[in-house]
């Protein structure tokens, strides 16, 4: 079980003996990056006036390190496009019971911003990068620069933060090939590296989920012919599970929705930038929460209790099914993951 710094006697607890102690906030849906798995070519985004503002997402952050959670994490779309987010990581950074601030993003943007995350108080950082091609790397992407990524990985390494952790989802034939050259990388640069299994949210249109499944015990054993990998313990509060290499400072961490489904020890909710309170990435239940903070302006007991009561329709977990139409029709960039 993830450590708990959060003195508060308050704690969130479902009904299924949980606790939630990690919160995911997407404080956009915009993102300057189309990777394939996430995204279709065309999206229509959130519209301005519909969006938490920042004052209403740190309102919501204060609430919930108040009932007992200690980790949040900022993630998008892609986070740091959004104007003026660095304030916002300055407020949550000093909450006074939050024990980990912590960023998900593709790290097109942190060459400049990396200096202003640190000090505003974030801990960890986690970038996606599936491939090391540059082409490759566009075509995942559609977009994306891989040279800006790694200058920005540069910059985050210089910065010093605790830990840098790089994501990557591997589709079969279009990077599962790199799998080894990533944990390469990953070892020279002394940081961790967790590879995800594509889950199936929203339509995407480029390319059917079950054709590019590639399994994490299949990466592991691609992983195997060159490394030796030893299973830990070890757990960062998020869904990987993590193996050291002996002899470096890297661990490499499995998300594996499909294959090894980690519901049971889930401890985490997301809020979408408009404010929805979403208890599992792969359902619909969910609480208005921009309604709540809009509708009783300054009044922290009612947000509160809200989010308290919200705890009794958290589902047991996801019914994720690579075969079958997305159920969830909402895309990743909704909640970031
Ligand atoms: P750490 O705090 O470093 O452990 O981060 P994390 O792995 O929790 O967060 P990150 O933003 O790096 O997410 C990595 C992947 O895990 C993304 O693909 C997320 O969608 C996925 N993920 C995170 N939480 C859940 C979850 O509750 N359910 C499922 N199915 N996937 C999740
Ligand atoms: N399945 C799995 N992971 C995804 N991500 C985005 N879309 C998907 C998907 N459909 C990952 C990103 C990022 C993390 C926050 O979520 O690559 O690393
Ligand atoms: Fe943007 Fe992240 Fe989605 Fe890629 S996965 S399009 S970087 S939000």
């Amino acid at each position: 079980m993830p450590q708990t710094a959060n003195s508060s006697a308050e704690r969130l607890i479902d009904r299924h003996g949980r606790t939630v102690n990690y919160v995911r906030i997407s404080v956009t849906d915009r993102c300057d990056f189309r990777c394939v798995y996430c995204m279709s070519e065309d999206m229509e985004f959130v519209p301005r006036a519909q969006l938490l503002t920042l004052e209403e997402i740190a309102t919501i952050a204060r609430a919930f390190t108040e009932l007992g959670v200690d980790k949040i994490r900022i993630t998008g779309g892609e986070p740091l496009i959004r104007r003026n987010v660095i304030k916002l990581f300055r407020d949550i950074g000093e909450l006074s019971a939050l024990r980990e601030l912590v960023l998900s993003t593709n790290g097109s943007q942190l060459a400049h911003m990396a200096m202003d995350l640190k000090q505003a108080g974030v801990k960890r950082i986690n970038i996606s990068l599936d491939s090391l091609n540059a082409d490759k790397f566009r075509r995942i992407t559609r977009v994306g620069d891989l040279n800006k990524v790694m200058t920005g990985i540069e910059t985050a390494l210089q910065t010093g933060f605790e830990r840098i952790k790089i994501n990557a989802v591997i589709l079969k034939n279009r990077n599962h090939d790199e799998v080894t050259g990533l944990v390469q990388y990953a070892i020279d640069k002394g940081i961790d590296i967790s590879f995800i299994e594509e889950m199936p949210l929203g339509m995407i249109g480029d390319h059917d989920r079950t054709e590019v499944y590639y399994s994490s015990d299949e990466i592991r054993s691609d992983l195997e012919k060159s490394y030796t990998l030893i299973a830990t313990t070890e757990s960062t509060g998020g869904p990987s599970k993590y193996f050291r290499i002996p002899g470096t400072n890297t661990r490499v961490g499995f998300i594996s929705p499909h294959s090894h489904n980690f519901c049971d020890t889930c401890n985490r909710v997301r809020i979408t930038c408009e404010g929805r309170l979403l208890l599992c990435l792969g359902q619909e239940h969910s609480v208005d929460l921009r309604h709540v903070v809009r509708g009783w302006p300054g009044d922290m007991e009612k947000l509160k209790q809200t989010i308290r009561d919200s705890m009794l329709i958290k589902p047991k977990g996801h019914e994720f099914d690579l075969d079958a139409r997305p159920v969830i029709l909402r895309h990743m960039n909704v909640t970031g993951g």
